[in-house]
Parts: structure tokens; C-alpha cells; sequence
């Protein structure tokens, strides 16, 4: 089995990807960390233990991590995710906070890491504050990952939280670039715009949609919000133009539990750029091999799009 850990800031396509990861055969989820991000860690919180809730795997832990960046403010996409982070479409009937562990996230993913060493593989589709901590209380935690998965950064400078960054890095870039100096691990990125110029067809959408489950309508009620601003005339960038579903989050979920979706991959060392009148949060990659730091991440560039929609099926079946 796939023993993975995430680490999540629950929005719409974080609830996407966790329901791929929970769906999929011989996957064992150890475990959920949330952090800030998308919406308050409150919000966040609550979002996975509703996700969790309607897969009926109200028995996977959930834990609670940082409300803030290392520095600065937090900042929210709530434009995008709504203001409960999960398309204000609520249910009176979800679970409380008081279905957390009480153990705290960063203590939590050291230990199940140390439990199982050399066979997780963490997943972070947040701001990377949890994993910056995380690797300061134990500089060993990186080589006893399998893999290292994050969904964050850019690779052509194209931002969608500032003019160059992406929203995980933008919203921590001091965890960012810990996380990506420090985790000397095999380390997959898959960046905003690789996540565009891998959309699926809105038409997908309506057919995963369509499927005649709980889940799916679930799914329908929170996605709502997020597809009418996606659809909508400010979101047609050049980018992201022709437009198309685009879940950011469930392509590294589904490349930490079958890497051979991956078709076109690149490996180059990464660092974030923590100043800069413009581009703080922005990702950079050494071409040139001028940084410190050598070690190189598995940028993603390409994936089997059959193999990603089937996943993406049967995570609401
Ligand atoms: C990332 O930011 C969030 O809005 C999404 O959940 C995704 O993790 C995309 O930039
Ligand atoms: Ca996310």
C-alpha cells in the first residue's frame, strides 16, 4: 500500500484531491494535517473533517497546524474558495472541532513520518508552514520520506495571487523556501501553470458531476462558487485561456499515489525569492546551477490526462 500523509488547507480542490486520495486502491491515508491558506485554519479544519465525513472515513485523523505564516499576515483565497473556504454551501450537520486530535499537526507529522520511515509519501497542496516547522524540530524528518509532493510555485513567472507568485509560496515564503532548501528528498512540484496548461475539458466536468452519487452531488453543491468565478470573464487570461476544469491539488495527489501519470517531468533546483519589490513568493529555477542549494526538485511538466480523469472519476464513485 501507498502510505501518504497530507497536508492541507481545505478548499475546493484540496476536498477534490482528498477524495481522489481516499478513493484510490491500495492508498492508506495515515493521516491529515491542516494548515492556514485558502481560509482561516478554523475553516480549514472543518472543511477536511467534512470531506472526511461524507467518504465516510470519519476514522482517518485530522489535526490541527499553523494559523499563520512564519512572518506576516495570512492571507485567504476566499475569493475563489468562498468564505468558508468550501463554496458557503454549509452543512448543519458537520462535524465539530472537537473531532480533532488533540495531538498538534507539526508533533503529528514527525511521528507518523518516524513510525513508517521510508514509506510516506507527504503530500502538501497548502502554504508550506506546517513542513517548514516540521523540518526545524527535526532536520532528520526529510530522509525518512519516500517522497516529498508539493503543489505550489511557478515555472514561467505567471502569478495568480501577485504578479509572479503562486498562492501556496505567496501566502509563506519564508516556509517555502525552507521547505525547499531543506527537504534533501526525491521532491515533486507541480506549479500553477503546468496545473492550466493541464486542464480537462469543462465538458469532463459536467460528466464527473453528473455521476449519480453522494459524492458527487457533494461535490456539485461546493464546487458551485468556484466554477462561476472560473468560468467567469476575469478569470479568461491568456493562461488560462478556452478555459477548462483545473484542480490544482488533485494532479500532485494523483502523482504521489501512481507516478506513472507523470508523461513530461524536468529536474532542476528550486528556490523562492523571500524579497523583491514584485516577485516575493515566486519561484525560481536554477538553470544555471549558480545557488547553494543543488539538490534538484521533479518539476512536473505532463501528465496522462486518461489515467488523471479516470482517477478524477472514480474519486466520486
Ligand atoms: C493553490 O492555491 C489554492 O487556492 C488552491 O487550493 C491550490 O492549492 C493554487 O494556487
Ligand atoms: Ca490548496
Amino acid at each position: 500500500k501507498t502510505k501518504l500523509l497530507l497536508d492541507v488547507d481545505t478548499g475546493v480542490d484540496d476536498a477534490q484531491g482528498i477524495m481522489l486520495a481516499l478513493a484510490a486502491p491500495d492508498v492508506q491515508v495515515l493521516g491529515i494535517t491542516c494548515t492556514h491558506g485558502n481560509t482561516a485554519l478554523e475553516n480549514s479544519c472543518r472543511n477536511t473533517l467534512r470531506v472526511l465525513k461524507e467518504c465516510q472515513r470519519g476514522d482517518i485523523p485530522v489535526y490541527r497546524g499553523s494559523a499563520e505564516p512564519l512572518l506576516g499576515r495570512m492571507i485567504d483565497a476566499s475569493d475563489f474558495h468562498g468564505k468558508d473556504g468550501l463554496g458557503d454551501a454549509p452543512d448543519p450537520q458537520a462535524p465539530g472541532l472537537d473531532q480533532l486530535q488533540a495531538e498538534g499537526a507539526v508533533v503529528a507529522l514527525i511521528r507518523l513520518v518516524t513510525e513508517n520511515p521510508g514509506e510516506v509519501n507527504l503530500v502538501a497542496t497548502g502554504p508550506l508552514t506546517n513542513l517548514a516547522l516540521a523540518v526545524k524540530l527535526d532536520p532528520s524528518l526529510p530522509e525518512k520520506l519516500k517522497g516529498l509532493y508539493i503543489m505550489g510555485g511557478n515555472i514561467e513567472s505567471r502569478g495568480n495571487t501577485t504578479v509572479c507568485g503562486e498562492f501556496n509560496f505567496v501566502a509563506d515564503p519564508e516556509s517555502a523556501f525552507i521547505v525547499l532548501t531543506q527537504y534533501r528528498c526525491p521532491t515533486f512540484i507541480a506549479s500553477w501553470e503546468f496545473s492550466c496548461r493541464n486542464k480537462l475539458p469543462w465538458s469532463f466536468c459536467d460528466e464527473w458531476l453528473a455521476q449519480d452519487t453522494g459524492k458527487a452531488r457533494f461535490m456539485g453543491r461546493i464546487y458551485n462558487h468556484t466554477m462561476e468565478v472560473a468560468k467567469s470573464a476575469c478569470y479568461q487570461s491568456e493562461l488560462v485561456a478556452g478555459s477548462g476544469f483545473v484542480s490544482c491539488d488533485s494532479y500532485i495527489i494523483a502523482a504521489a499515489i501512481d507516478g506513472s501519470i507523470l508523461t513530461e517531468t524536468e529536474d532542476v533546483a528550486v528556490s523562492v525569492e523571500t524579497e523583491g519589490q514584485y516577485a516575493r513568493g515566486m519561484m525560481v529555477l536554477d538553470y544555471m546551477e549558480l545557488l547553494p542549494h543543488k539538490h534538484k526538485a521533479t518539476i512536473i511538466k505532463k501528465v496522462d490526462q486518461e489515467k488523471f480523469k479516470g482517477m478524477m472519476m472514480n474519486a466520486l464513485k
